[in-house]
């Protein structure tokens, strides 16, 4: 946090020098609380600042949307251990190639290294992951086959959809959910983790994946 803070007022003191005439205020640096998402708000930054006129895989490796991750993480350009230590910012502190980053953009990519610099984080797997909550809880055990809906590994998917028993993006409208959070049988087997994931399936379109 204490390096955090430095590198920001070291950004701000080179924005304030070059205004040093102006009587503005200068602009606050808001970071936001939430996770920092790397698809919408990290890659975006190299794209806009310019980096990618030259980190653009030809000549150079690649700072592209769907490519920079992979560059980063194999380049050791960031350090999680000691984030503003990572090469992404360094490099690029005292001015790159006449770029740089805002002191917000450095913020962003500080915070994102801090939260353990996550990549795309895959949506919910219904094959691997919801499925086998329903062997595991023993749901199976009556929704074996004869009785509906049939919650068995390959015939899950199409006994829930077809009786409408999830409705994508609406866990709590979902019967499957309603059911599960009023205790029917053996739902207490189903952990919270595991109900989450539910959820968040769901909320994800509830997908055949
Ligand atoms: C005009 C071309 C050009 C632009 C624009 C540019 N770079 Fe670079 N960058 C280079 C070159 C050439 C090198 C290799 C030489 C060096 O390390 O300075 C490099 C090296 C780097 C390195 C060190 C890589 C390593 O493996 O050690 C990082 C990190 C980096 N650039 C990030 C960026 C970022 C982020 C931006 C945008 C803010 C950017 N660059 C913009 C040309 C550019
Ligand atoms: C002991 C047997 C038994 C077990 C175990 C069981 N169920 Fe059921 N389930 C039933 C019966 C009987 C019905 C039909 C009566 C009803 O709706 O309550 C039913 C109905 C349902 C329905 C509503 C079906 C519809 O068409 O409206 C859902 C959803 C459901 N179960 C999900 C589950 C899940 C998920 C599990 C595992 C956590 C589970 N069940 C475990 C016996 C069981």
């Amino acid at each position: 946090m204490k390096k955090m803070a430095a590198l920001l007022s070291g950004i701000l003191m080179i924005g304030m020098v070059s205004c040093e005439y102006q009587t503005i205020v200068p602009n606050e640096v808001i970071i936001p609380d939430t996770p920092v998402d790397f698809v919408t708000e990290i890659e975006p930054i190299f794209t806009s600042v310019g980096c990618i006129a030259c980190h653009d895989g030809k000549i150079m490796y690649s700072l592209l949307p769907g490519k920079a991750y992979t560059s980063l993480i194999s380049r050791n350009l960031v350090d999680t251990a000691n984030p503003a230590n990572s090469k992404i910012l360094t490099k690029i502190s005292g001015g790159h190639n006449n770029k740089s980053f805002t002191a917000t953009q450095s913020g962003l990519i500080l915070k994102w290294v801090t939260e353990g610099a996550r990549g795309v984080i895959p949506p919910v797997s219904f094959k691997t992951e919801i499925e086998p909550i329903f062997t595991s809880a023993q749901c199976i055990s009556c929704h074996g086959g004869s009785l509906a809906p049939d919650l068995r590994a390959n015939k899950a998917y199409a006994a829930l959809t077809t009786k409408s028993l999830v409705k994508a993006n609406d866990p709590a409208g979902s019967k499957l959910v309603q059911y599960i959070n009023a205790g029917h049988n053996t739902s207490a087997k189903i952990t919270a983790d595991q109900k989450a994931l539910i959820t968040k399936w769901i909320n994800e379109g509830a997908l055949n994946n």
